[in-house]
């Protein structure tokens, strides 16, 4: 019984390593990858280097961090725009909840979105270079909200490499 499980794990742990094989060379988009620019969450984002907080008002009301890959970073810190290729941003936004051991202070409630910009300028020509993703608990969510990304950026900081965040000191 044991060992039928056992090779039952096997099976299915060396298929799920061939479909990845197989989907990498076929190109089909990876699981969880955003609709329009197949991005997917980085591996390890969350140990990525800090850029700058934000906030945002009522009705979303959230907080927000910034995060950065090396190469965006060395692009930050060295003023170097456009961002090179491999640039990755993520912002990790937070509901804000009053805290209950020092109520004067705010801290983050519950996660609600984690964005993402990937820079890869001969993949992503129709968008400035920028792929985009958003995902909430993990799940990348539709295309409707996908094709919101590309026209606030581009309409408010297209000096600054379509990138909002400075960074902070
Ligand atoms: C209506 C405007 C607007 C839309 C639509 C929008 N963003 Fe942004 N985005 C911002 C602003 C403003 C910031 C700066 C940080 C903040 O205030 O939250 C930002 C920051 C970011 C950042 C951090 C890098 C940067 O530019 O500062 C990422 C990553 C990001 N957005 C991804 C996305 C994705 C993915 C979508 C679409 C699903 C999207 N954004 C749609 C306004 C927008």
């Amino acid at each position: 019984m044991e060992k039928q499980v056992f090779f039952a794990v096997a099976l299915s742990v060396a298929a799920a390593g061939f479909g990845s094989i197989y989907s990498s060379r076929a190109e089909t988009p990876p699981e969880n990858a955003s609709p329009i620019y197949g991005v997917t969450l980085p591996e390890g984002y969350r140990d990525w280097t800090f850029i700058a907080p934000a906030q945002e008002a009522p009705p979303l009301d959230e907080l927000r961090v910034v995060l950065a890959n090396d190469i965006a970073v060395n692009a930050y810190r060295t003023k170097t725009l456009p961002f090179p290729d491999g640039s990755i941003l993520v912002k990790l936004a937070y509901k804000r909840r009053q805290s209950t051991e020092f109520p004067p202070a705010t801290v983050p409630g519950a996660a609600t979105t984690v964005q993402v910009m990937v820079k890869d300028s001969k993949k992503y020509t129709g968008s400035h270079g920028w792929g985009f993703g958003r995902f909430v608990d993990g799940k990348p969510v539709d295309a409707a909200q996908h094709e919101t990304c590309l026209s606030c950026h581009e309409g408010n900081v297209k000096d600054h490499d379509f990138v909002f965040t400075r960074y902070a000191p």
